[in-house]
Formats: C-alpha cells, sequence, structure tokens
C-alpha cells in the first residue's frame, strides 16, 4: 500500500476502471463467481440481441429484476472514495462497466458508463434513448412513444459493438494516465481489459483492488487483496496523510 498511496498523492492524471465487485457491498450480485448472475442462466440465454429477438418479455423480465435489486441499493464507501477522488483530481475520469448507475448516485460527474445504463431504454426502431420512467410501461417490453416499435434495455450485449465515442474518450484518458486504479472486475471482458493494459503501457502505475487475484494482478504495481468498501477508503485515508504532511513540510 506505501507505494501505491506515494504515487497516488503525486498523481495528477487520474483513471479509476471499475466492475461489477465495487457494488457488490451495496448488494448487488455481480456476474461471475459463485453467488454471481450468471450462476442459474447462462450470459449468452440473457445479454444478447438475439436472445432479445428470441425472447424479449424473458430479458426484460430478467432486467426488471435486476433493476428491483438495484432500485434498493445505496452507493457503498467503495463509490463514496471514488466521487471524493473527482473532486481532488482537476483531471479524472471514471470508466465503469457497471450499469447500476450508483457512481453517478454517489457523485461522479467526469464518468463514461462503457457498458451503459439500466434505468436507460433504446427504441429498436428508430434508436431514440429514454429514460425507464419516460415509456409507458403498459407492455413487456414497453413500447417506443414515437414510433412504437419495442424498447431495449440501453445495454451494450454480448457481441454488440461499443460505442465508438465513449471507447475514445477512455483510450485517451487512459493512454494520458499517470496512474490507473481497477477495482472489481474479473477482467472476463476484453475491451476495458485493453482499456486498462493501454494505460501500464503507457507508463502509468497501476493498483488493483479485488479479494481475489486476477490477470491483471500480476500486471499492476500494486495489487490490494481486498474489498473495495474497504480497501478505496483506507488507501484515500493514508493518501490524505502523506499530502497534508506534505504540505506542513512545505510552509514550515
Ligand atoms: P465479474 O462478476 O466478472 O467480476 C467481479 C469481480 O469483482 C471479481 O473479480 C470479484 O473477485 C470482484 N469482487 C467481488 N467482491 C468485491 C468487492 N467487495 N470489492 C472488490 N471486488 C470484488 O464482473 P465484471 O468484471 O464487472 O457486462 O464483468 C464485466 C462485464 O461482464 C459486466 O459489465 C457485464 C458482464 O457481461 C454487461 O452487462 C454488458
Amino acid at each position: 500500500m506505501e507505494q501505491a498511496v506515494v504515487q497516488l498523492a503525486s498523481a495528477t492524471k487520474v483513471v479509476v476502471l471499475t466492475g461489477a465487485g465495487v457494488s457488490a457491498e451495496s448488494g448487488v450480485p455481480t456476474f461471475r463467481g459463485k453467488d454471481g448472475l450468471w450462476h442459474n442462466y447462462r450470459a449468452e440465454e440473457l445479454a444478447t440481441p438475439q436472445a432479445f429477438r428470441k425472447n424479449p418479455a424473458l430479458v426484460w423480465e430478467w432486467y426488471d429484476w435486476r433493476r428491483s435489486i438495484i432500485a434498493k441499493a445505496k452507493p457503498n464507501q467503495g463509490h463514496v472514495i471514488i466521487a471524493a477522488m473527482e473532486k481532488h483530481f482537476p483531471n479524472f475520469l471514471l470508466i465503469t462497466q457497471n450499469v447500476d448507475a450508483l457512481h453517478e448516485r454517489a457523485g461522479n460527474r467526469k464518468l463514461v458508463e462503457l457498458h451503459g445504463n439500466i434505468w436507460k431504454v433504446r427504441c429498436t426502431n428508430c434508436r431514440q434513448i429514454s429514460h425507464l420512467l419516460d415509456v409507458p410501461l403498459t407492455l413487456v417490453p414497453p413500447v417506443c412513444e414515437t414510433c412504437g416499435q419495442i424498447v431495449r434495455p440501453h445495454i451494450v450485449w454480448f457481441g454488440e459493438n461499443y460505442d465508438q465515442d465513449l471507447l475514445r474518450i477512455a483510450q485517451e484518458a487512459m493512454a494520458a494516465a499517470d496512474l490507473v486504479i481497477v477495482v472489481g472486475t474479473s477482467g472476463a471482458v476484453w475491451v476495458p481489459m485493453q482499456l486498462a493494459y493501454l494505460a501500464l503501457q503507457s507508463g502509468a502505475y497501476g493498483i488493483e483492488i479485488n479479494p481475489n487475484m486476477t490477470e491483471m494482478s500480476s500486471k499492476v504495481q500494486t495489487f490490494i487483496q481486498a474489498e473495495a468498501g474497504k480497501a478505496l477508503p483506507e488507501l484515500w485515508r493514508q493518501t490524505l496523510a502523506q499530502l497534508s504532511s506534505k504540505t506542513s513540510l512545505r510552509t514550515r
């Protein structure tokens, strides 16, 4: 942790990449692992355009069920610290794979939601993006008010392309970062991991926070094997202490 604290205290361009693990302590299940969402269903059965074409009501109801869990969840200490980091660093970006919007609720505004947002829907025909609450919910799945075609979750499913503008913003931030923190992701999805590798290859100092080892763990300079809700407050507490001791040395 010591080296990570020194690096974070002197960093100016910071990028945080998060995955489902950061919301685990808020009670939102992760995707993989024994308590993961894919434990009972295979991802290909639900989170694909093919699955939605075959059985839109099933996919929609699965998202309704997930929304009911997320609606009860609150941002945890991990989310709170990432929001505090955004306030502290003038050059900051949060890139999240999570669709639960808990980062936004914690106060992050400089964020890229790479995989979309579970509270947003998109018309399968005219592609208009709306907030779920702005769509009449009488049918399952609901239909678009403008063109009458069914709407789908505004989420990047398996086999679908990423939003190229968001990807470019994420790539630029990663390439320029002098420190990257990767929190709560298994690394199973290739594009977000490539983004983190881009930062490391471009010379950024890497910190990973995860109670379990991943492929990233051996690539970063500091692997903190702990839950996000414990490790992030501790990392930040020590970083602020380091910064204030530097300031007091300077003013003496
Ligand atoms: P995963 O479920 O694959 O991985 C969750 C990770 O969080 C694991 O490495 C856990 O060890 C770790 N973890 C668990 N509890 C934690 C805690 N309290 N603090 C920190 N880490 C913890 O989730 P993702 O890597 O986010 O895509 O999955 C990537 C994508 O796969 C998701 O965005 C989703 C899925 O397909 C879409 O829905 C489009």
